[in-house]
């Protein structure tokens, strides 16, 4: 059967970058926007251009940069905002506009003091003179995730009539559960004229922890764009982590999709993303946190040391992490102490190996974690009692 593509829209440096603490400059952004483009994204956002005139700066600086991807300007369904993202992506190989307004009953009522139809007029004419600048425009129903699925099909139909080539469903309060966000992509499908000839994209962020799970239900159910950023950073929460559908999608071929994302480049583009905005990646963090490949139980290190497949559903290597790590810890057993010993250069007997492990043990009771140069240090006493 062939598989499909599921196009990767990065907002790293767009939703992502909206996390406090987290501004970058326009030097950093080039950099990570370079790293973006290697690793094999389809869409760039590479900001809101009429916010400042740094992000004006930027988002015209990618898009001389980019060579592969598509870089995208967010708006507002407002005339300025789209002159302006369209003269920031001027230089753009393949320039799209982002714009769109807020669906739900709550956003009408009290961002825009409006009603339904009104807010479908606004989005019609914000998507048809986006269309005067660019070929590539996506339009977003922002809190699409709380919007009534009859309103939000009719608004989509109005954007796609308008020359919208990419629907954007977010789910911008992170509130949907995966089995009615998979259901709303579905009803967009079965209910808006012409959507055949458009991508329906899943823009999730992560308030009840959902952001990846409701992206994977939502390219189970017929869209075929998703919205990410690295390391998951974004808004409140953050958004579905890039890192993550990347790698559900590779390790379940049964779905059938695909993406052209390098995964060997995801460790080290986390690490710089990380660093780029200070913004450390948390120890338990799926597929590049730092202990996503470590094990220090001593049930689970004897497994992985006989098989790594017993505890790792993923080759470490192909997320570009070196090896896996037995830590050792007091859970650890022998066969992680002979391990790590042997990795330091000692080849112990059984009967040493049991001496030496009620050493570590006492040892280990002490300290939360046995480093490198503390079983240097317990084998140079093991050596110098035996010796004496
Ligand atoms: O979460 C959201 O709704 C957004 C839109 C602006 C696309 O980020
Ligand atoms: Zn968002």
């Amino acid at each position: 059967m062939s598989t499909d593509k599921v196009q990767i829209f990065d907002t790293t440096l767009r939703d992502g970058e909206q996390v406090p603490g987290c501004k970058l400059n326009t030097r950093q952004k080039l950099k990570i926007a370079q790293r973006l483009d290697e690793l094999g994204v389809d869409v760039i956002e590479a900001g809101f251009p009429v916010s400042s005139p740094g992000d004006f700066n930027s988002v015209t600086e990618i898009s001389k940069l980019v060579r592969n991807a598509s870089v995208c300007g967010l708006t507002r369904a407002v005339k300025k905002d789209i002159e302006v993202a369209a003269e920031a992506l001027k230089y753009a190989r393949k320039p799209r506009i982002h714009t769109g307004i807020g669906t739900s009953d709550s956003h009408i009522k009290y961002k825009f003091n409006s009603n339904r139809s009104a807010i479908i007029d606004r989005a019609a004419e914000a998507v048809a003179y986006a269309k005067t600048f660019v070929d590539d425009v996506e339009f977003y129903a922002e809190d699409a995730g709380r919007t009534e699925n009859e309103f939000l099909a009719k608004i989509c139909a109005e954007a796609v009539k308008a020359g919208a080539t990419v629907l954007n469903i977010p789910d911008t309060t992170g509130y949907c559960l995966p089995e009615e966000y998979g259901k709303k992509i579905k009803y967009l499908k079965d209910h808006v004229p012409g959507i055949e000839n458009v991508i329906i994209s899943c823009h999730c962020h992560n308030d009840l922890g959902l952001a990846t799970a409701n992206a994977i239900a939502g390219v189970t159910n017929g869209a075929r764009q998703i919205e990410c950023t690295i390391n998951g950073i974004g808004e409140r929460a953050g958004n579905t982590a890039l890192e993550e559908v990347v790698m559900i999608l590779r390790q379940h071929p049964s779905l059938n999709l695909n993406t052209d994302i390098n995964p060997r480049l995801l460790f080290d583009t986390s690490n710089m993303v990380a660093r780029e905005m200070g913004m450390m990646v948390q120890p338990n963090k799926a597929i590049v946190g730092a202990n996503a490949f470590a094990h220090s139980s001593g049930i689970h290190q004897d497994g992985v040391i006989k098989n790594r497949e017993t505890y790792e559903i993923i080759d470490p290597a192909d997320v570009g992490v070196t090896e896996s790590a037995i830590v050792l810890t007091a859970r650890s057993g022998r066969a992680a102490l002979a391990y790590k010993a042997k990795k330091l250069g000692y080849e112990l007997t059984k009967l040493e190996l049991d001496s030496v492990y009620i050493e570590f043990l006492s040892f280990a009771d002490a300290k939360k974690q046995v480093l490198d140069h503390d079983v240097h240090q317990i084998m140079e006493l093991y050596r110098k009692n035996t010796r004496a």
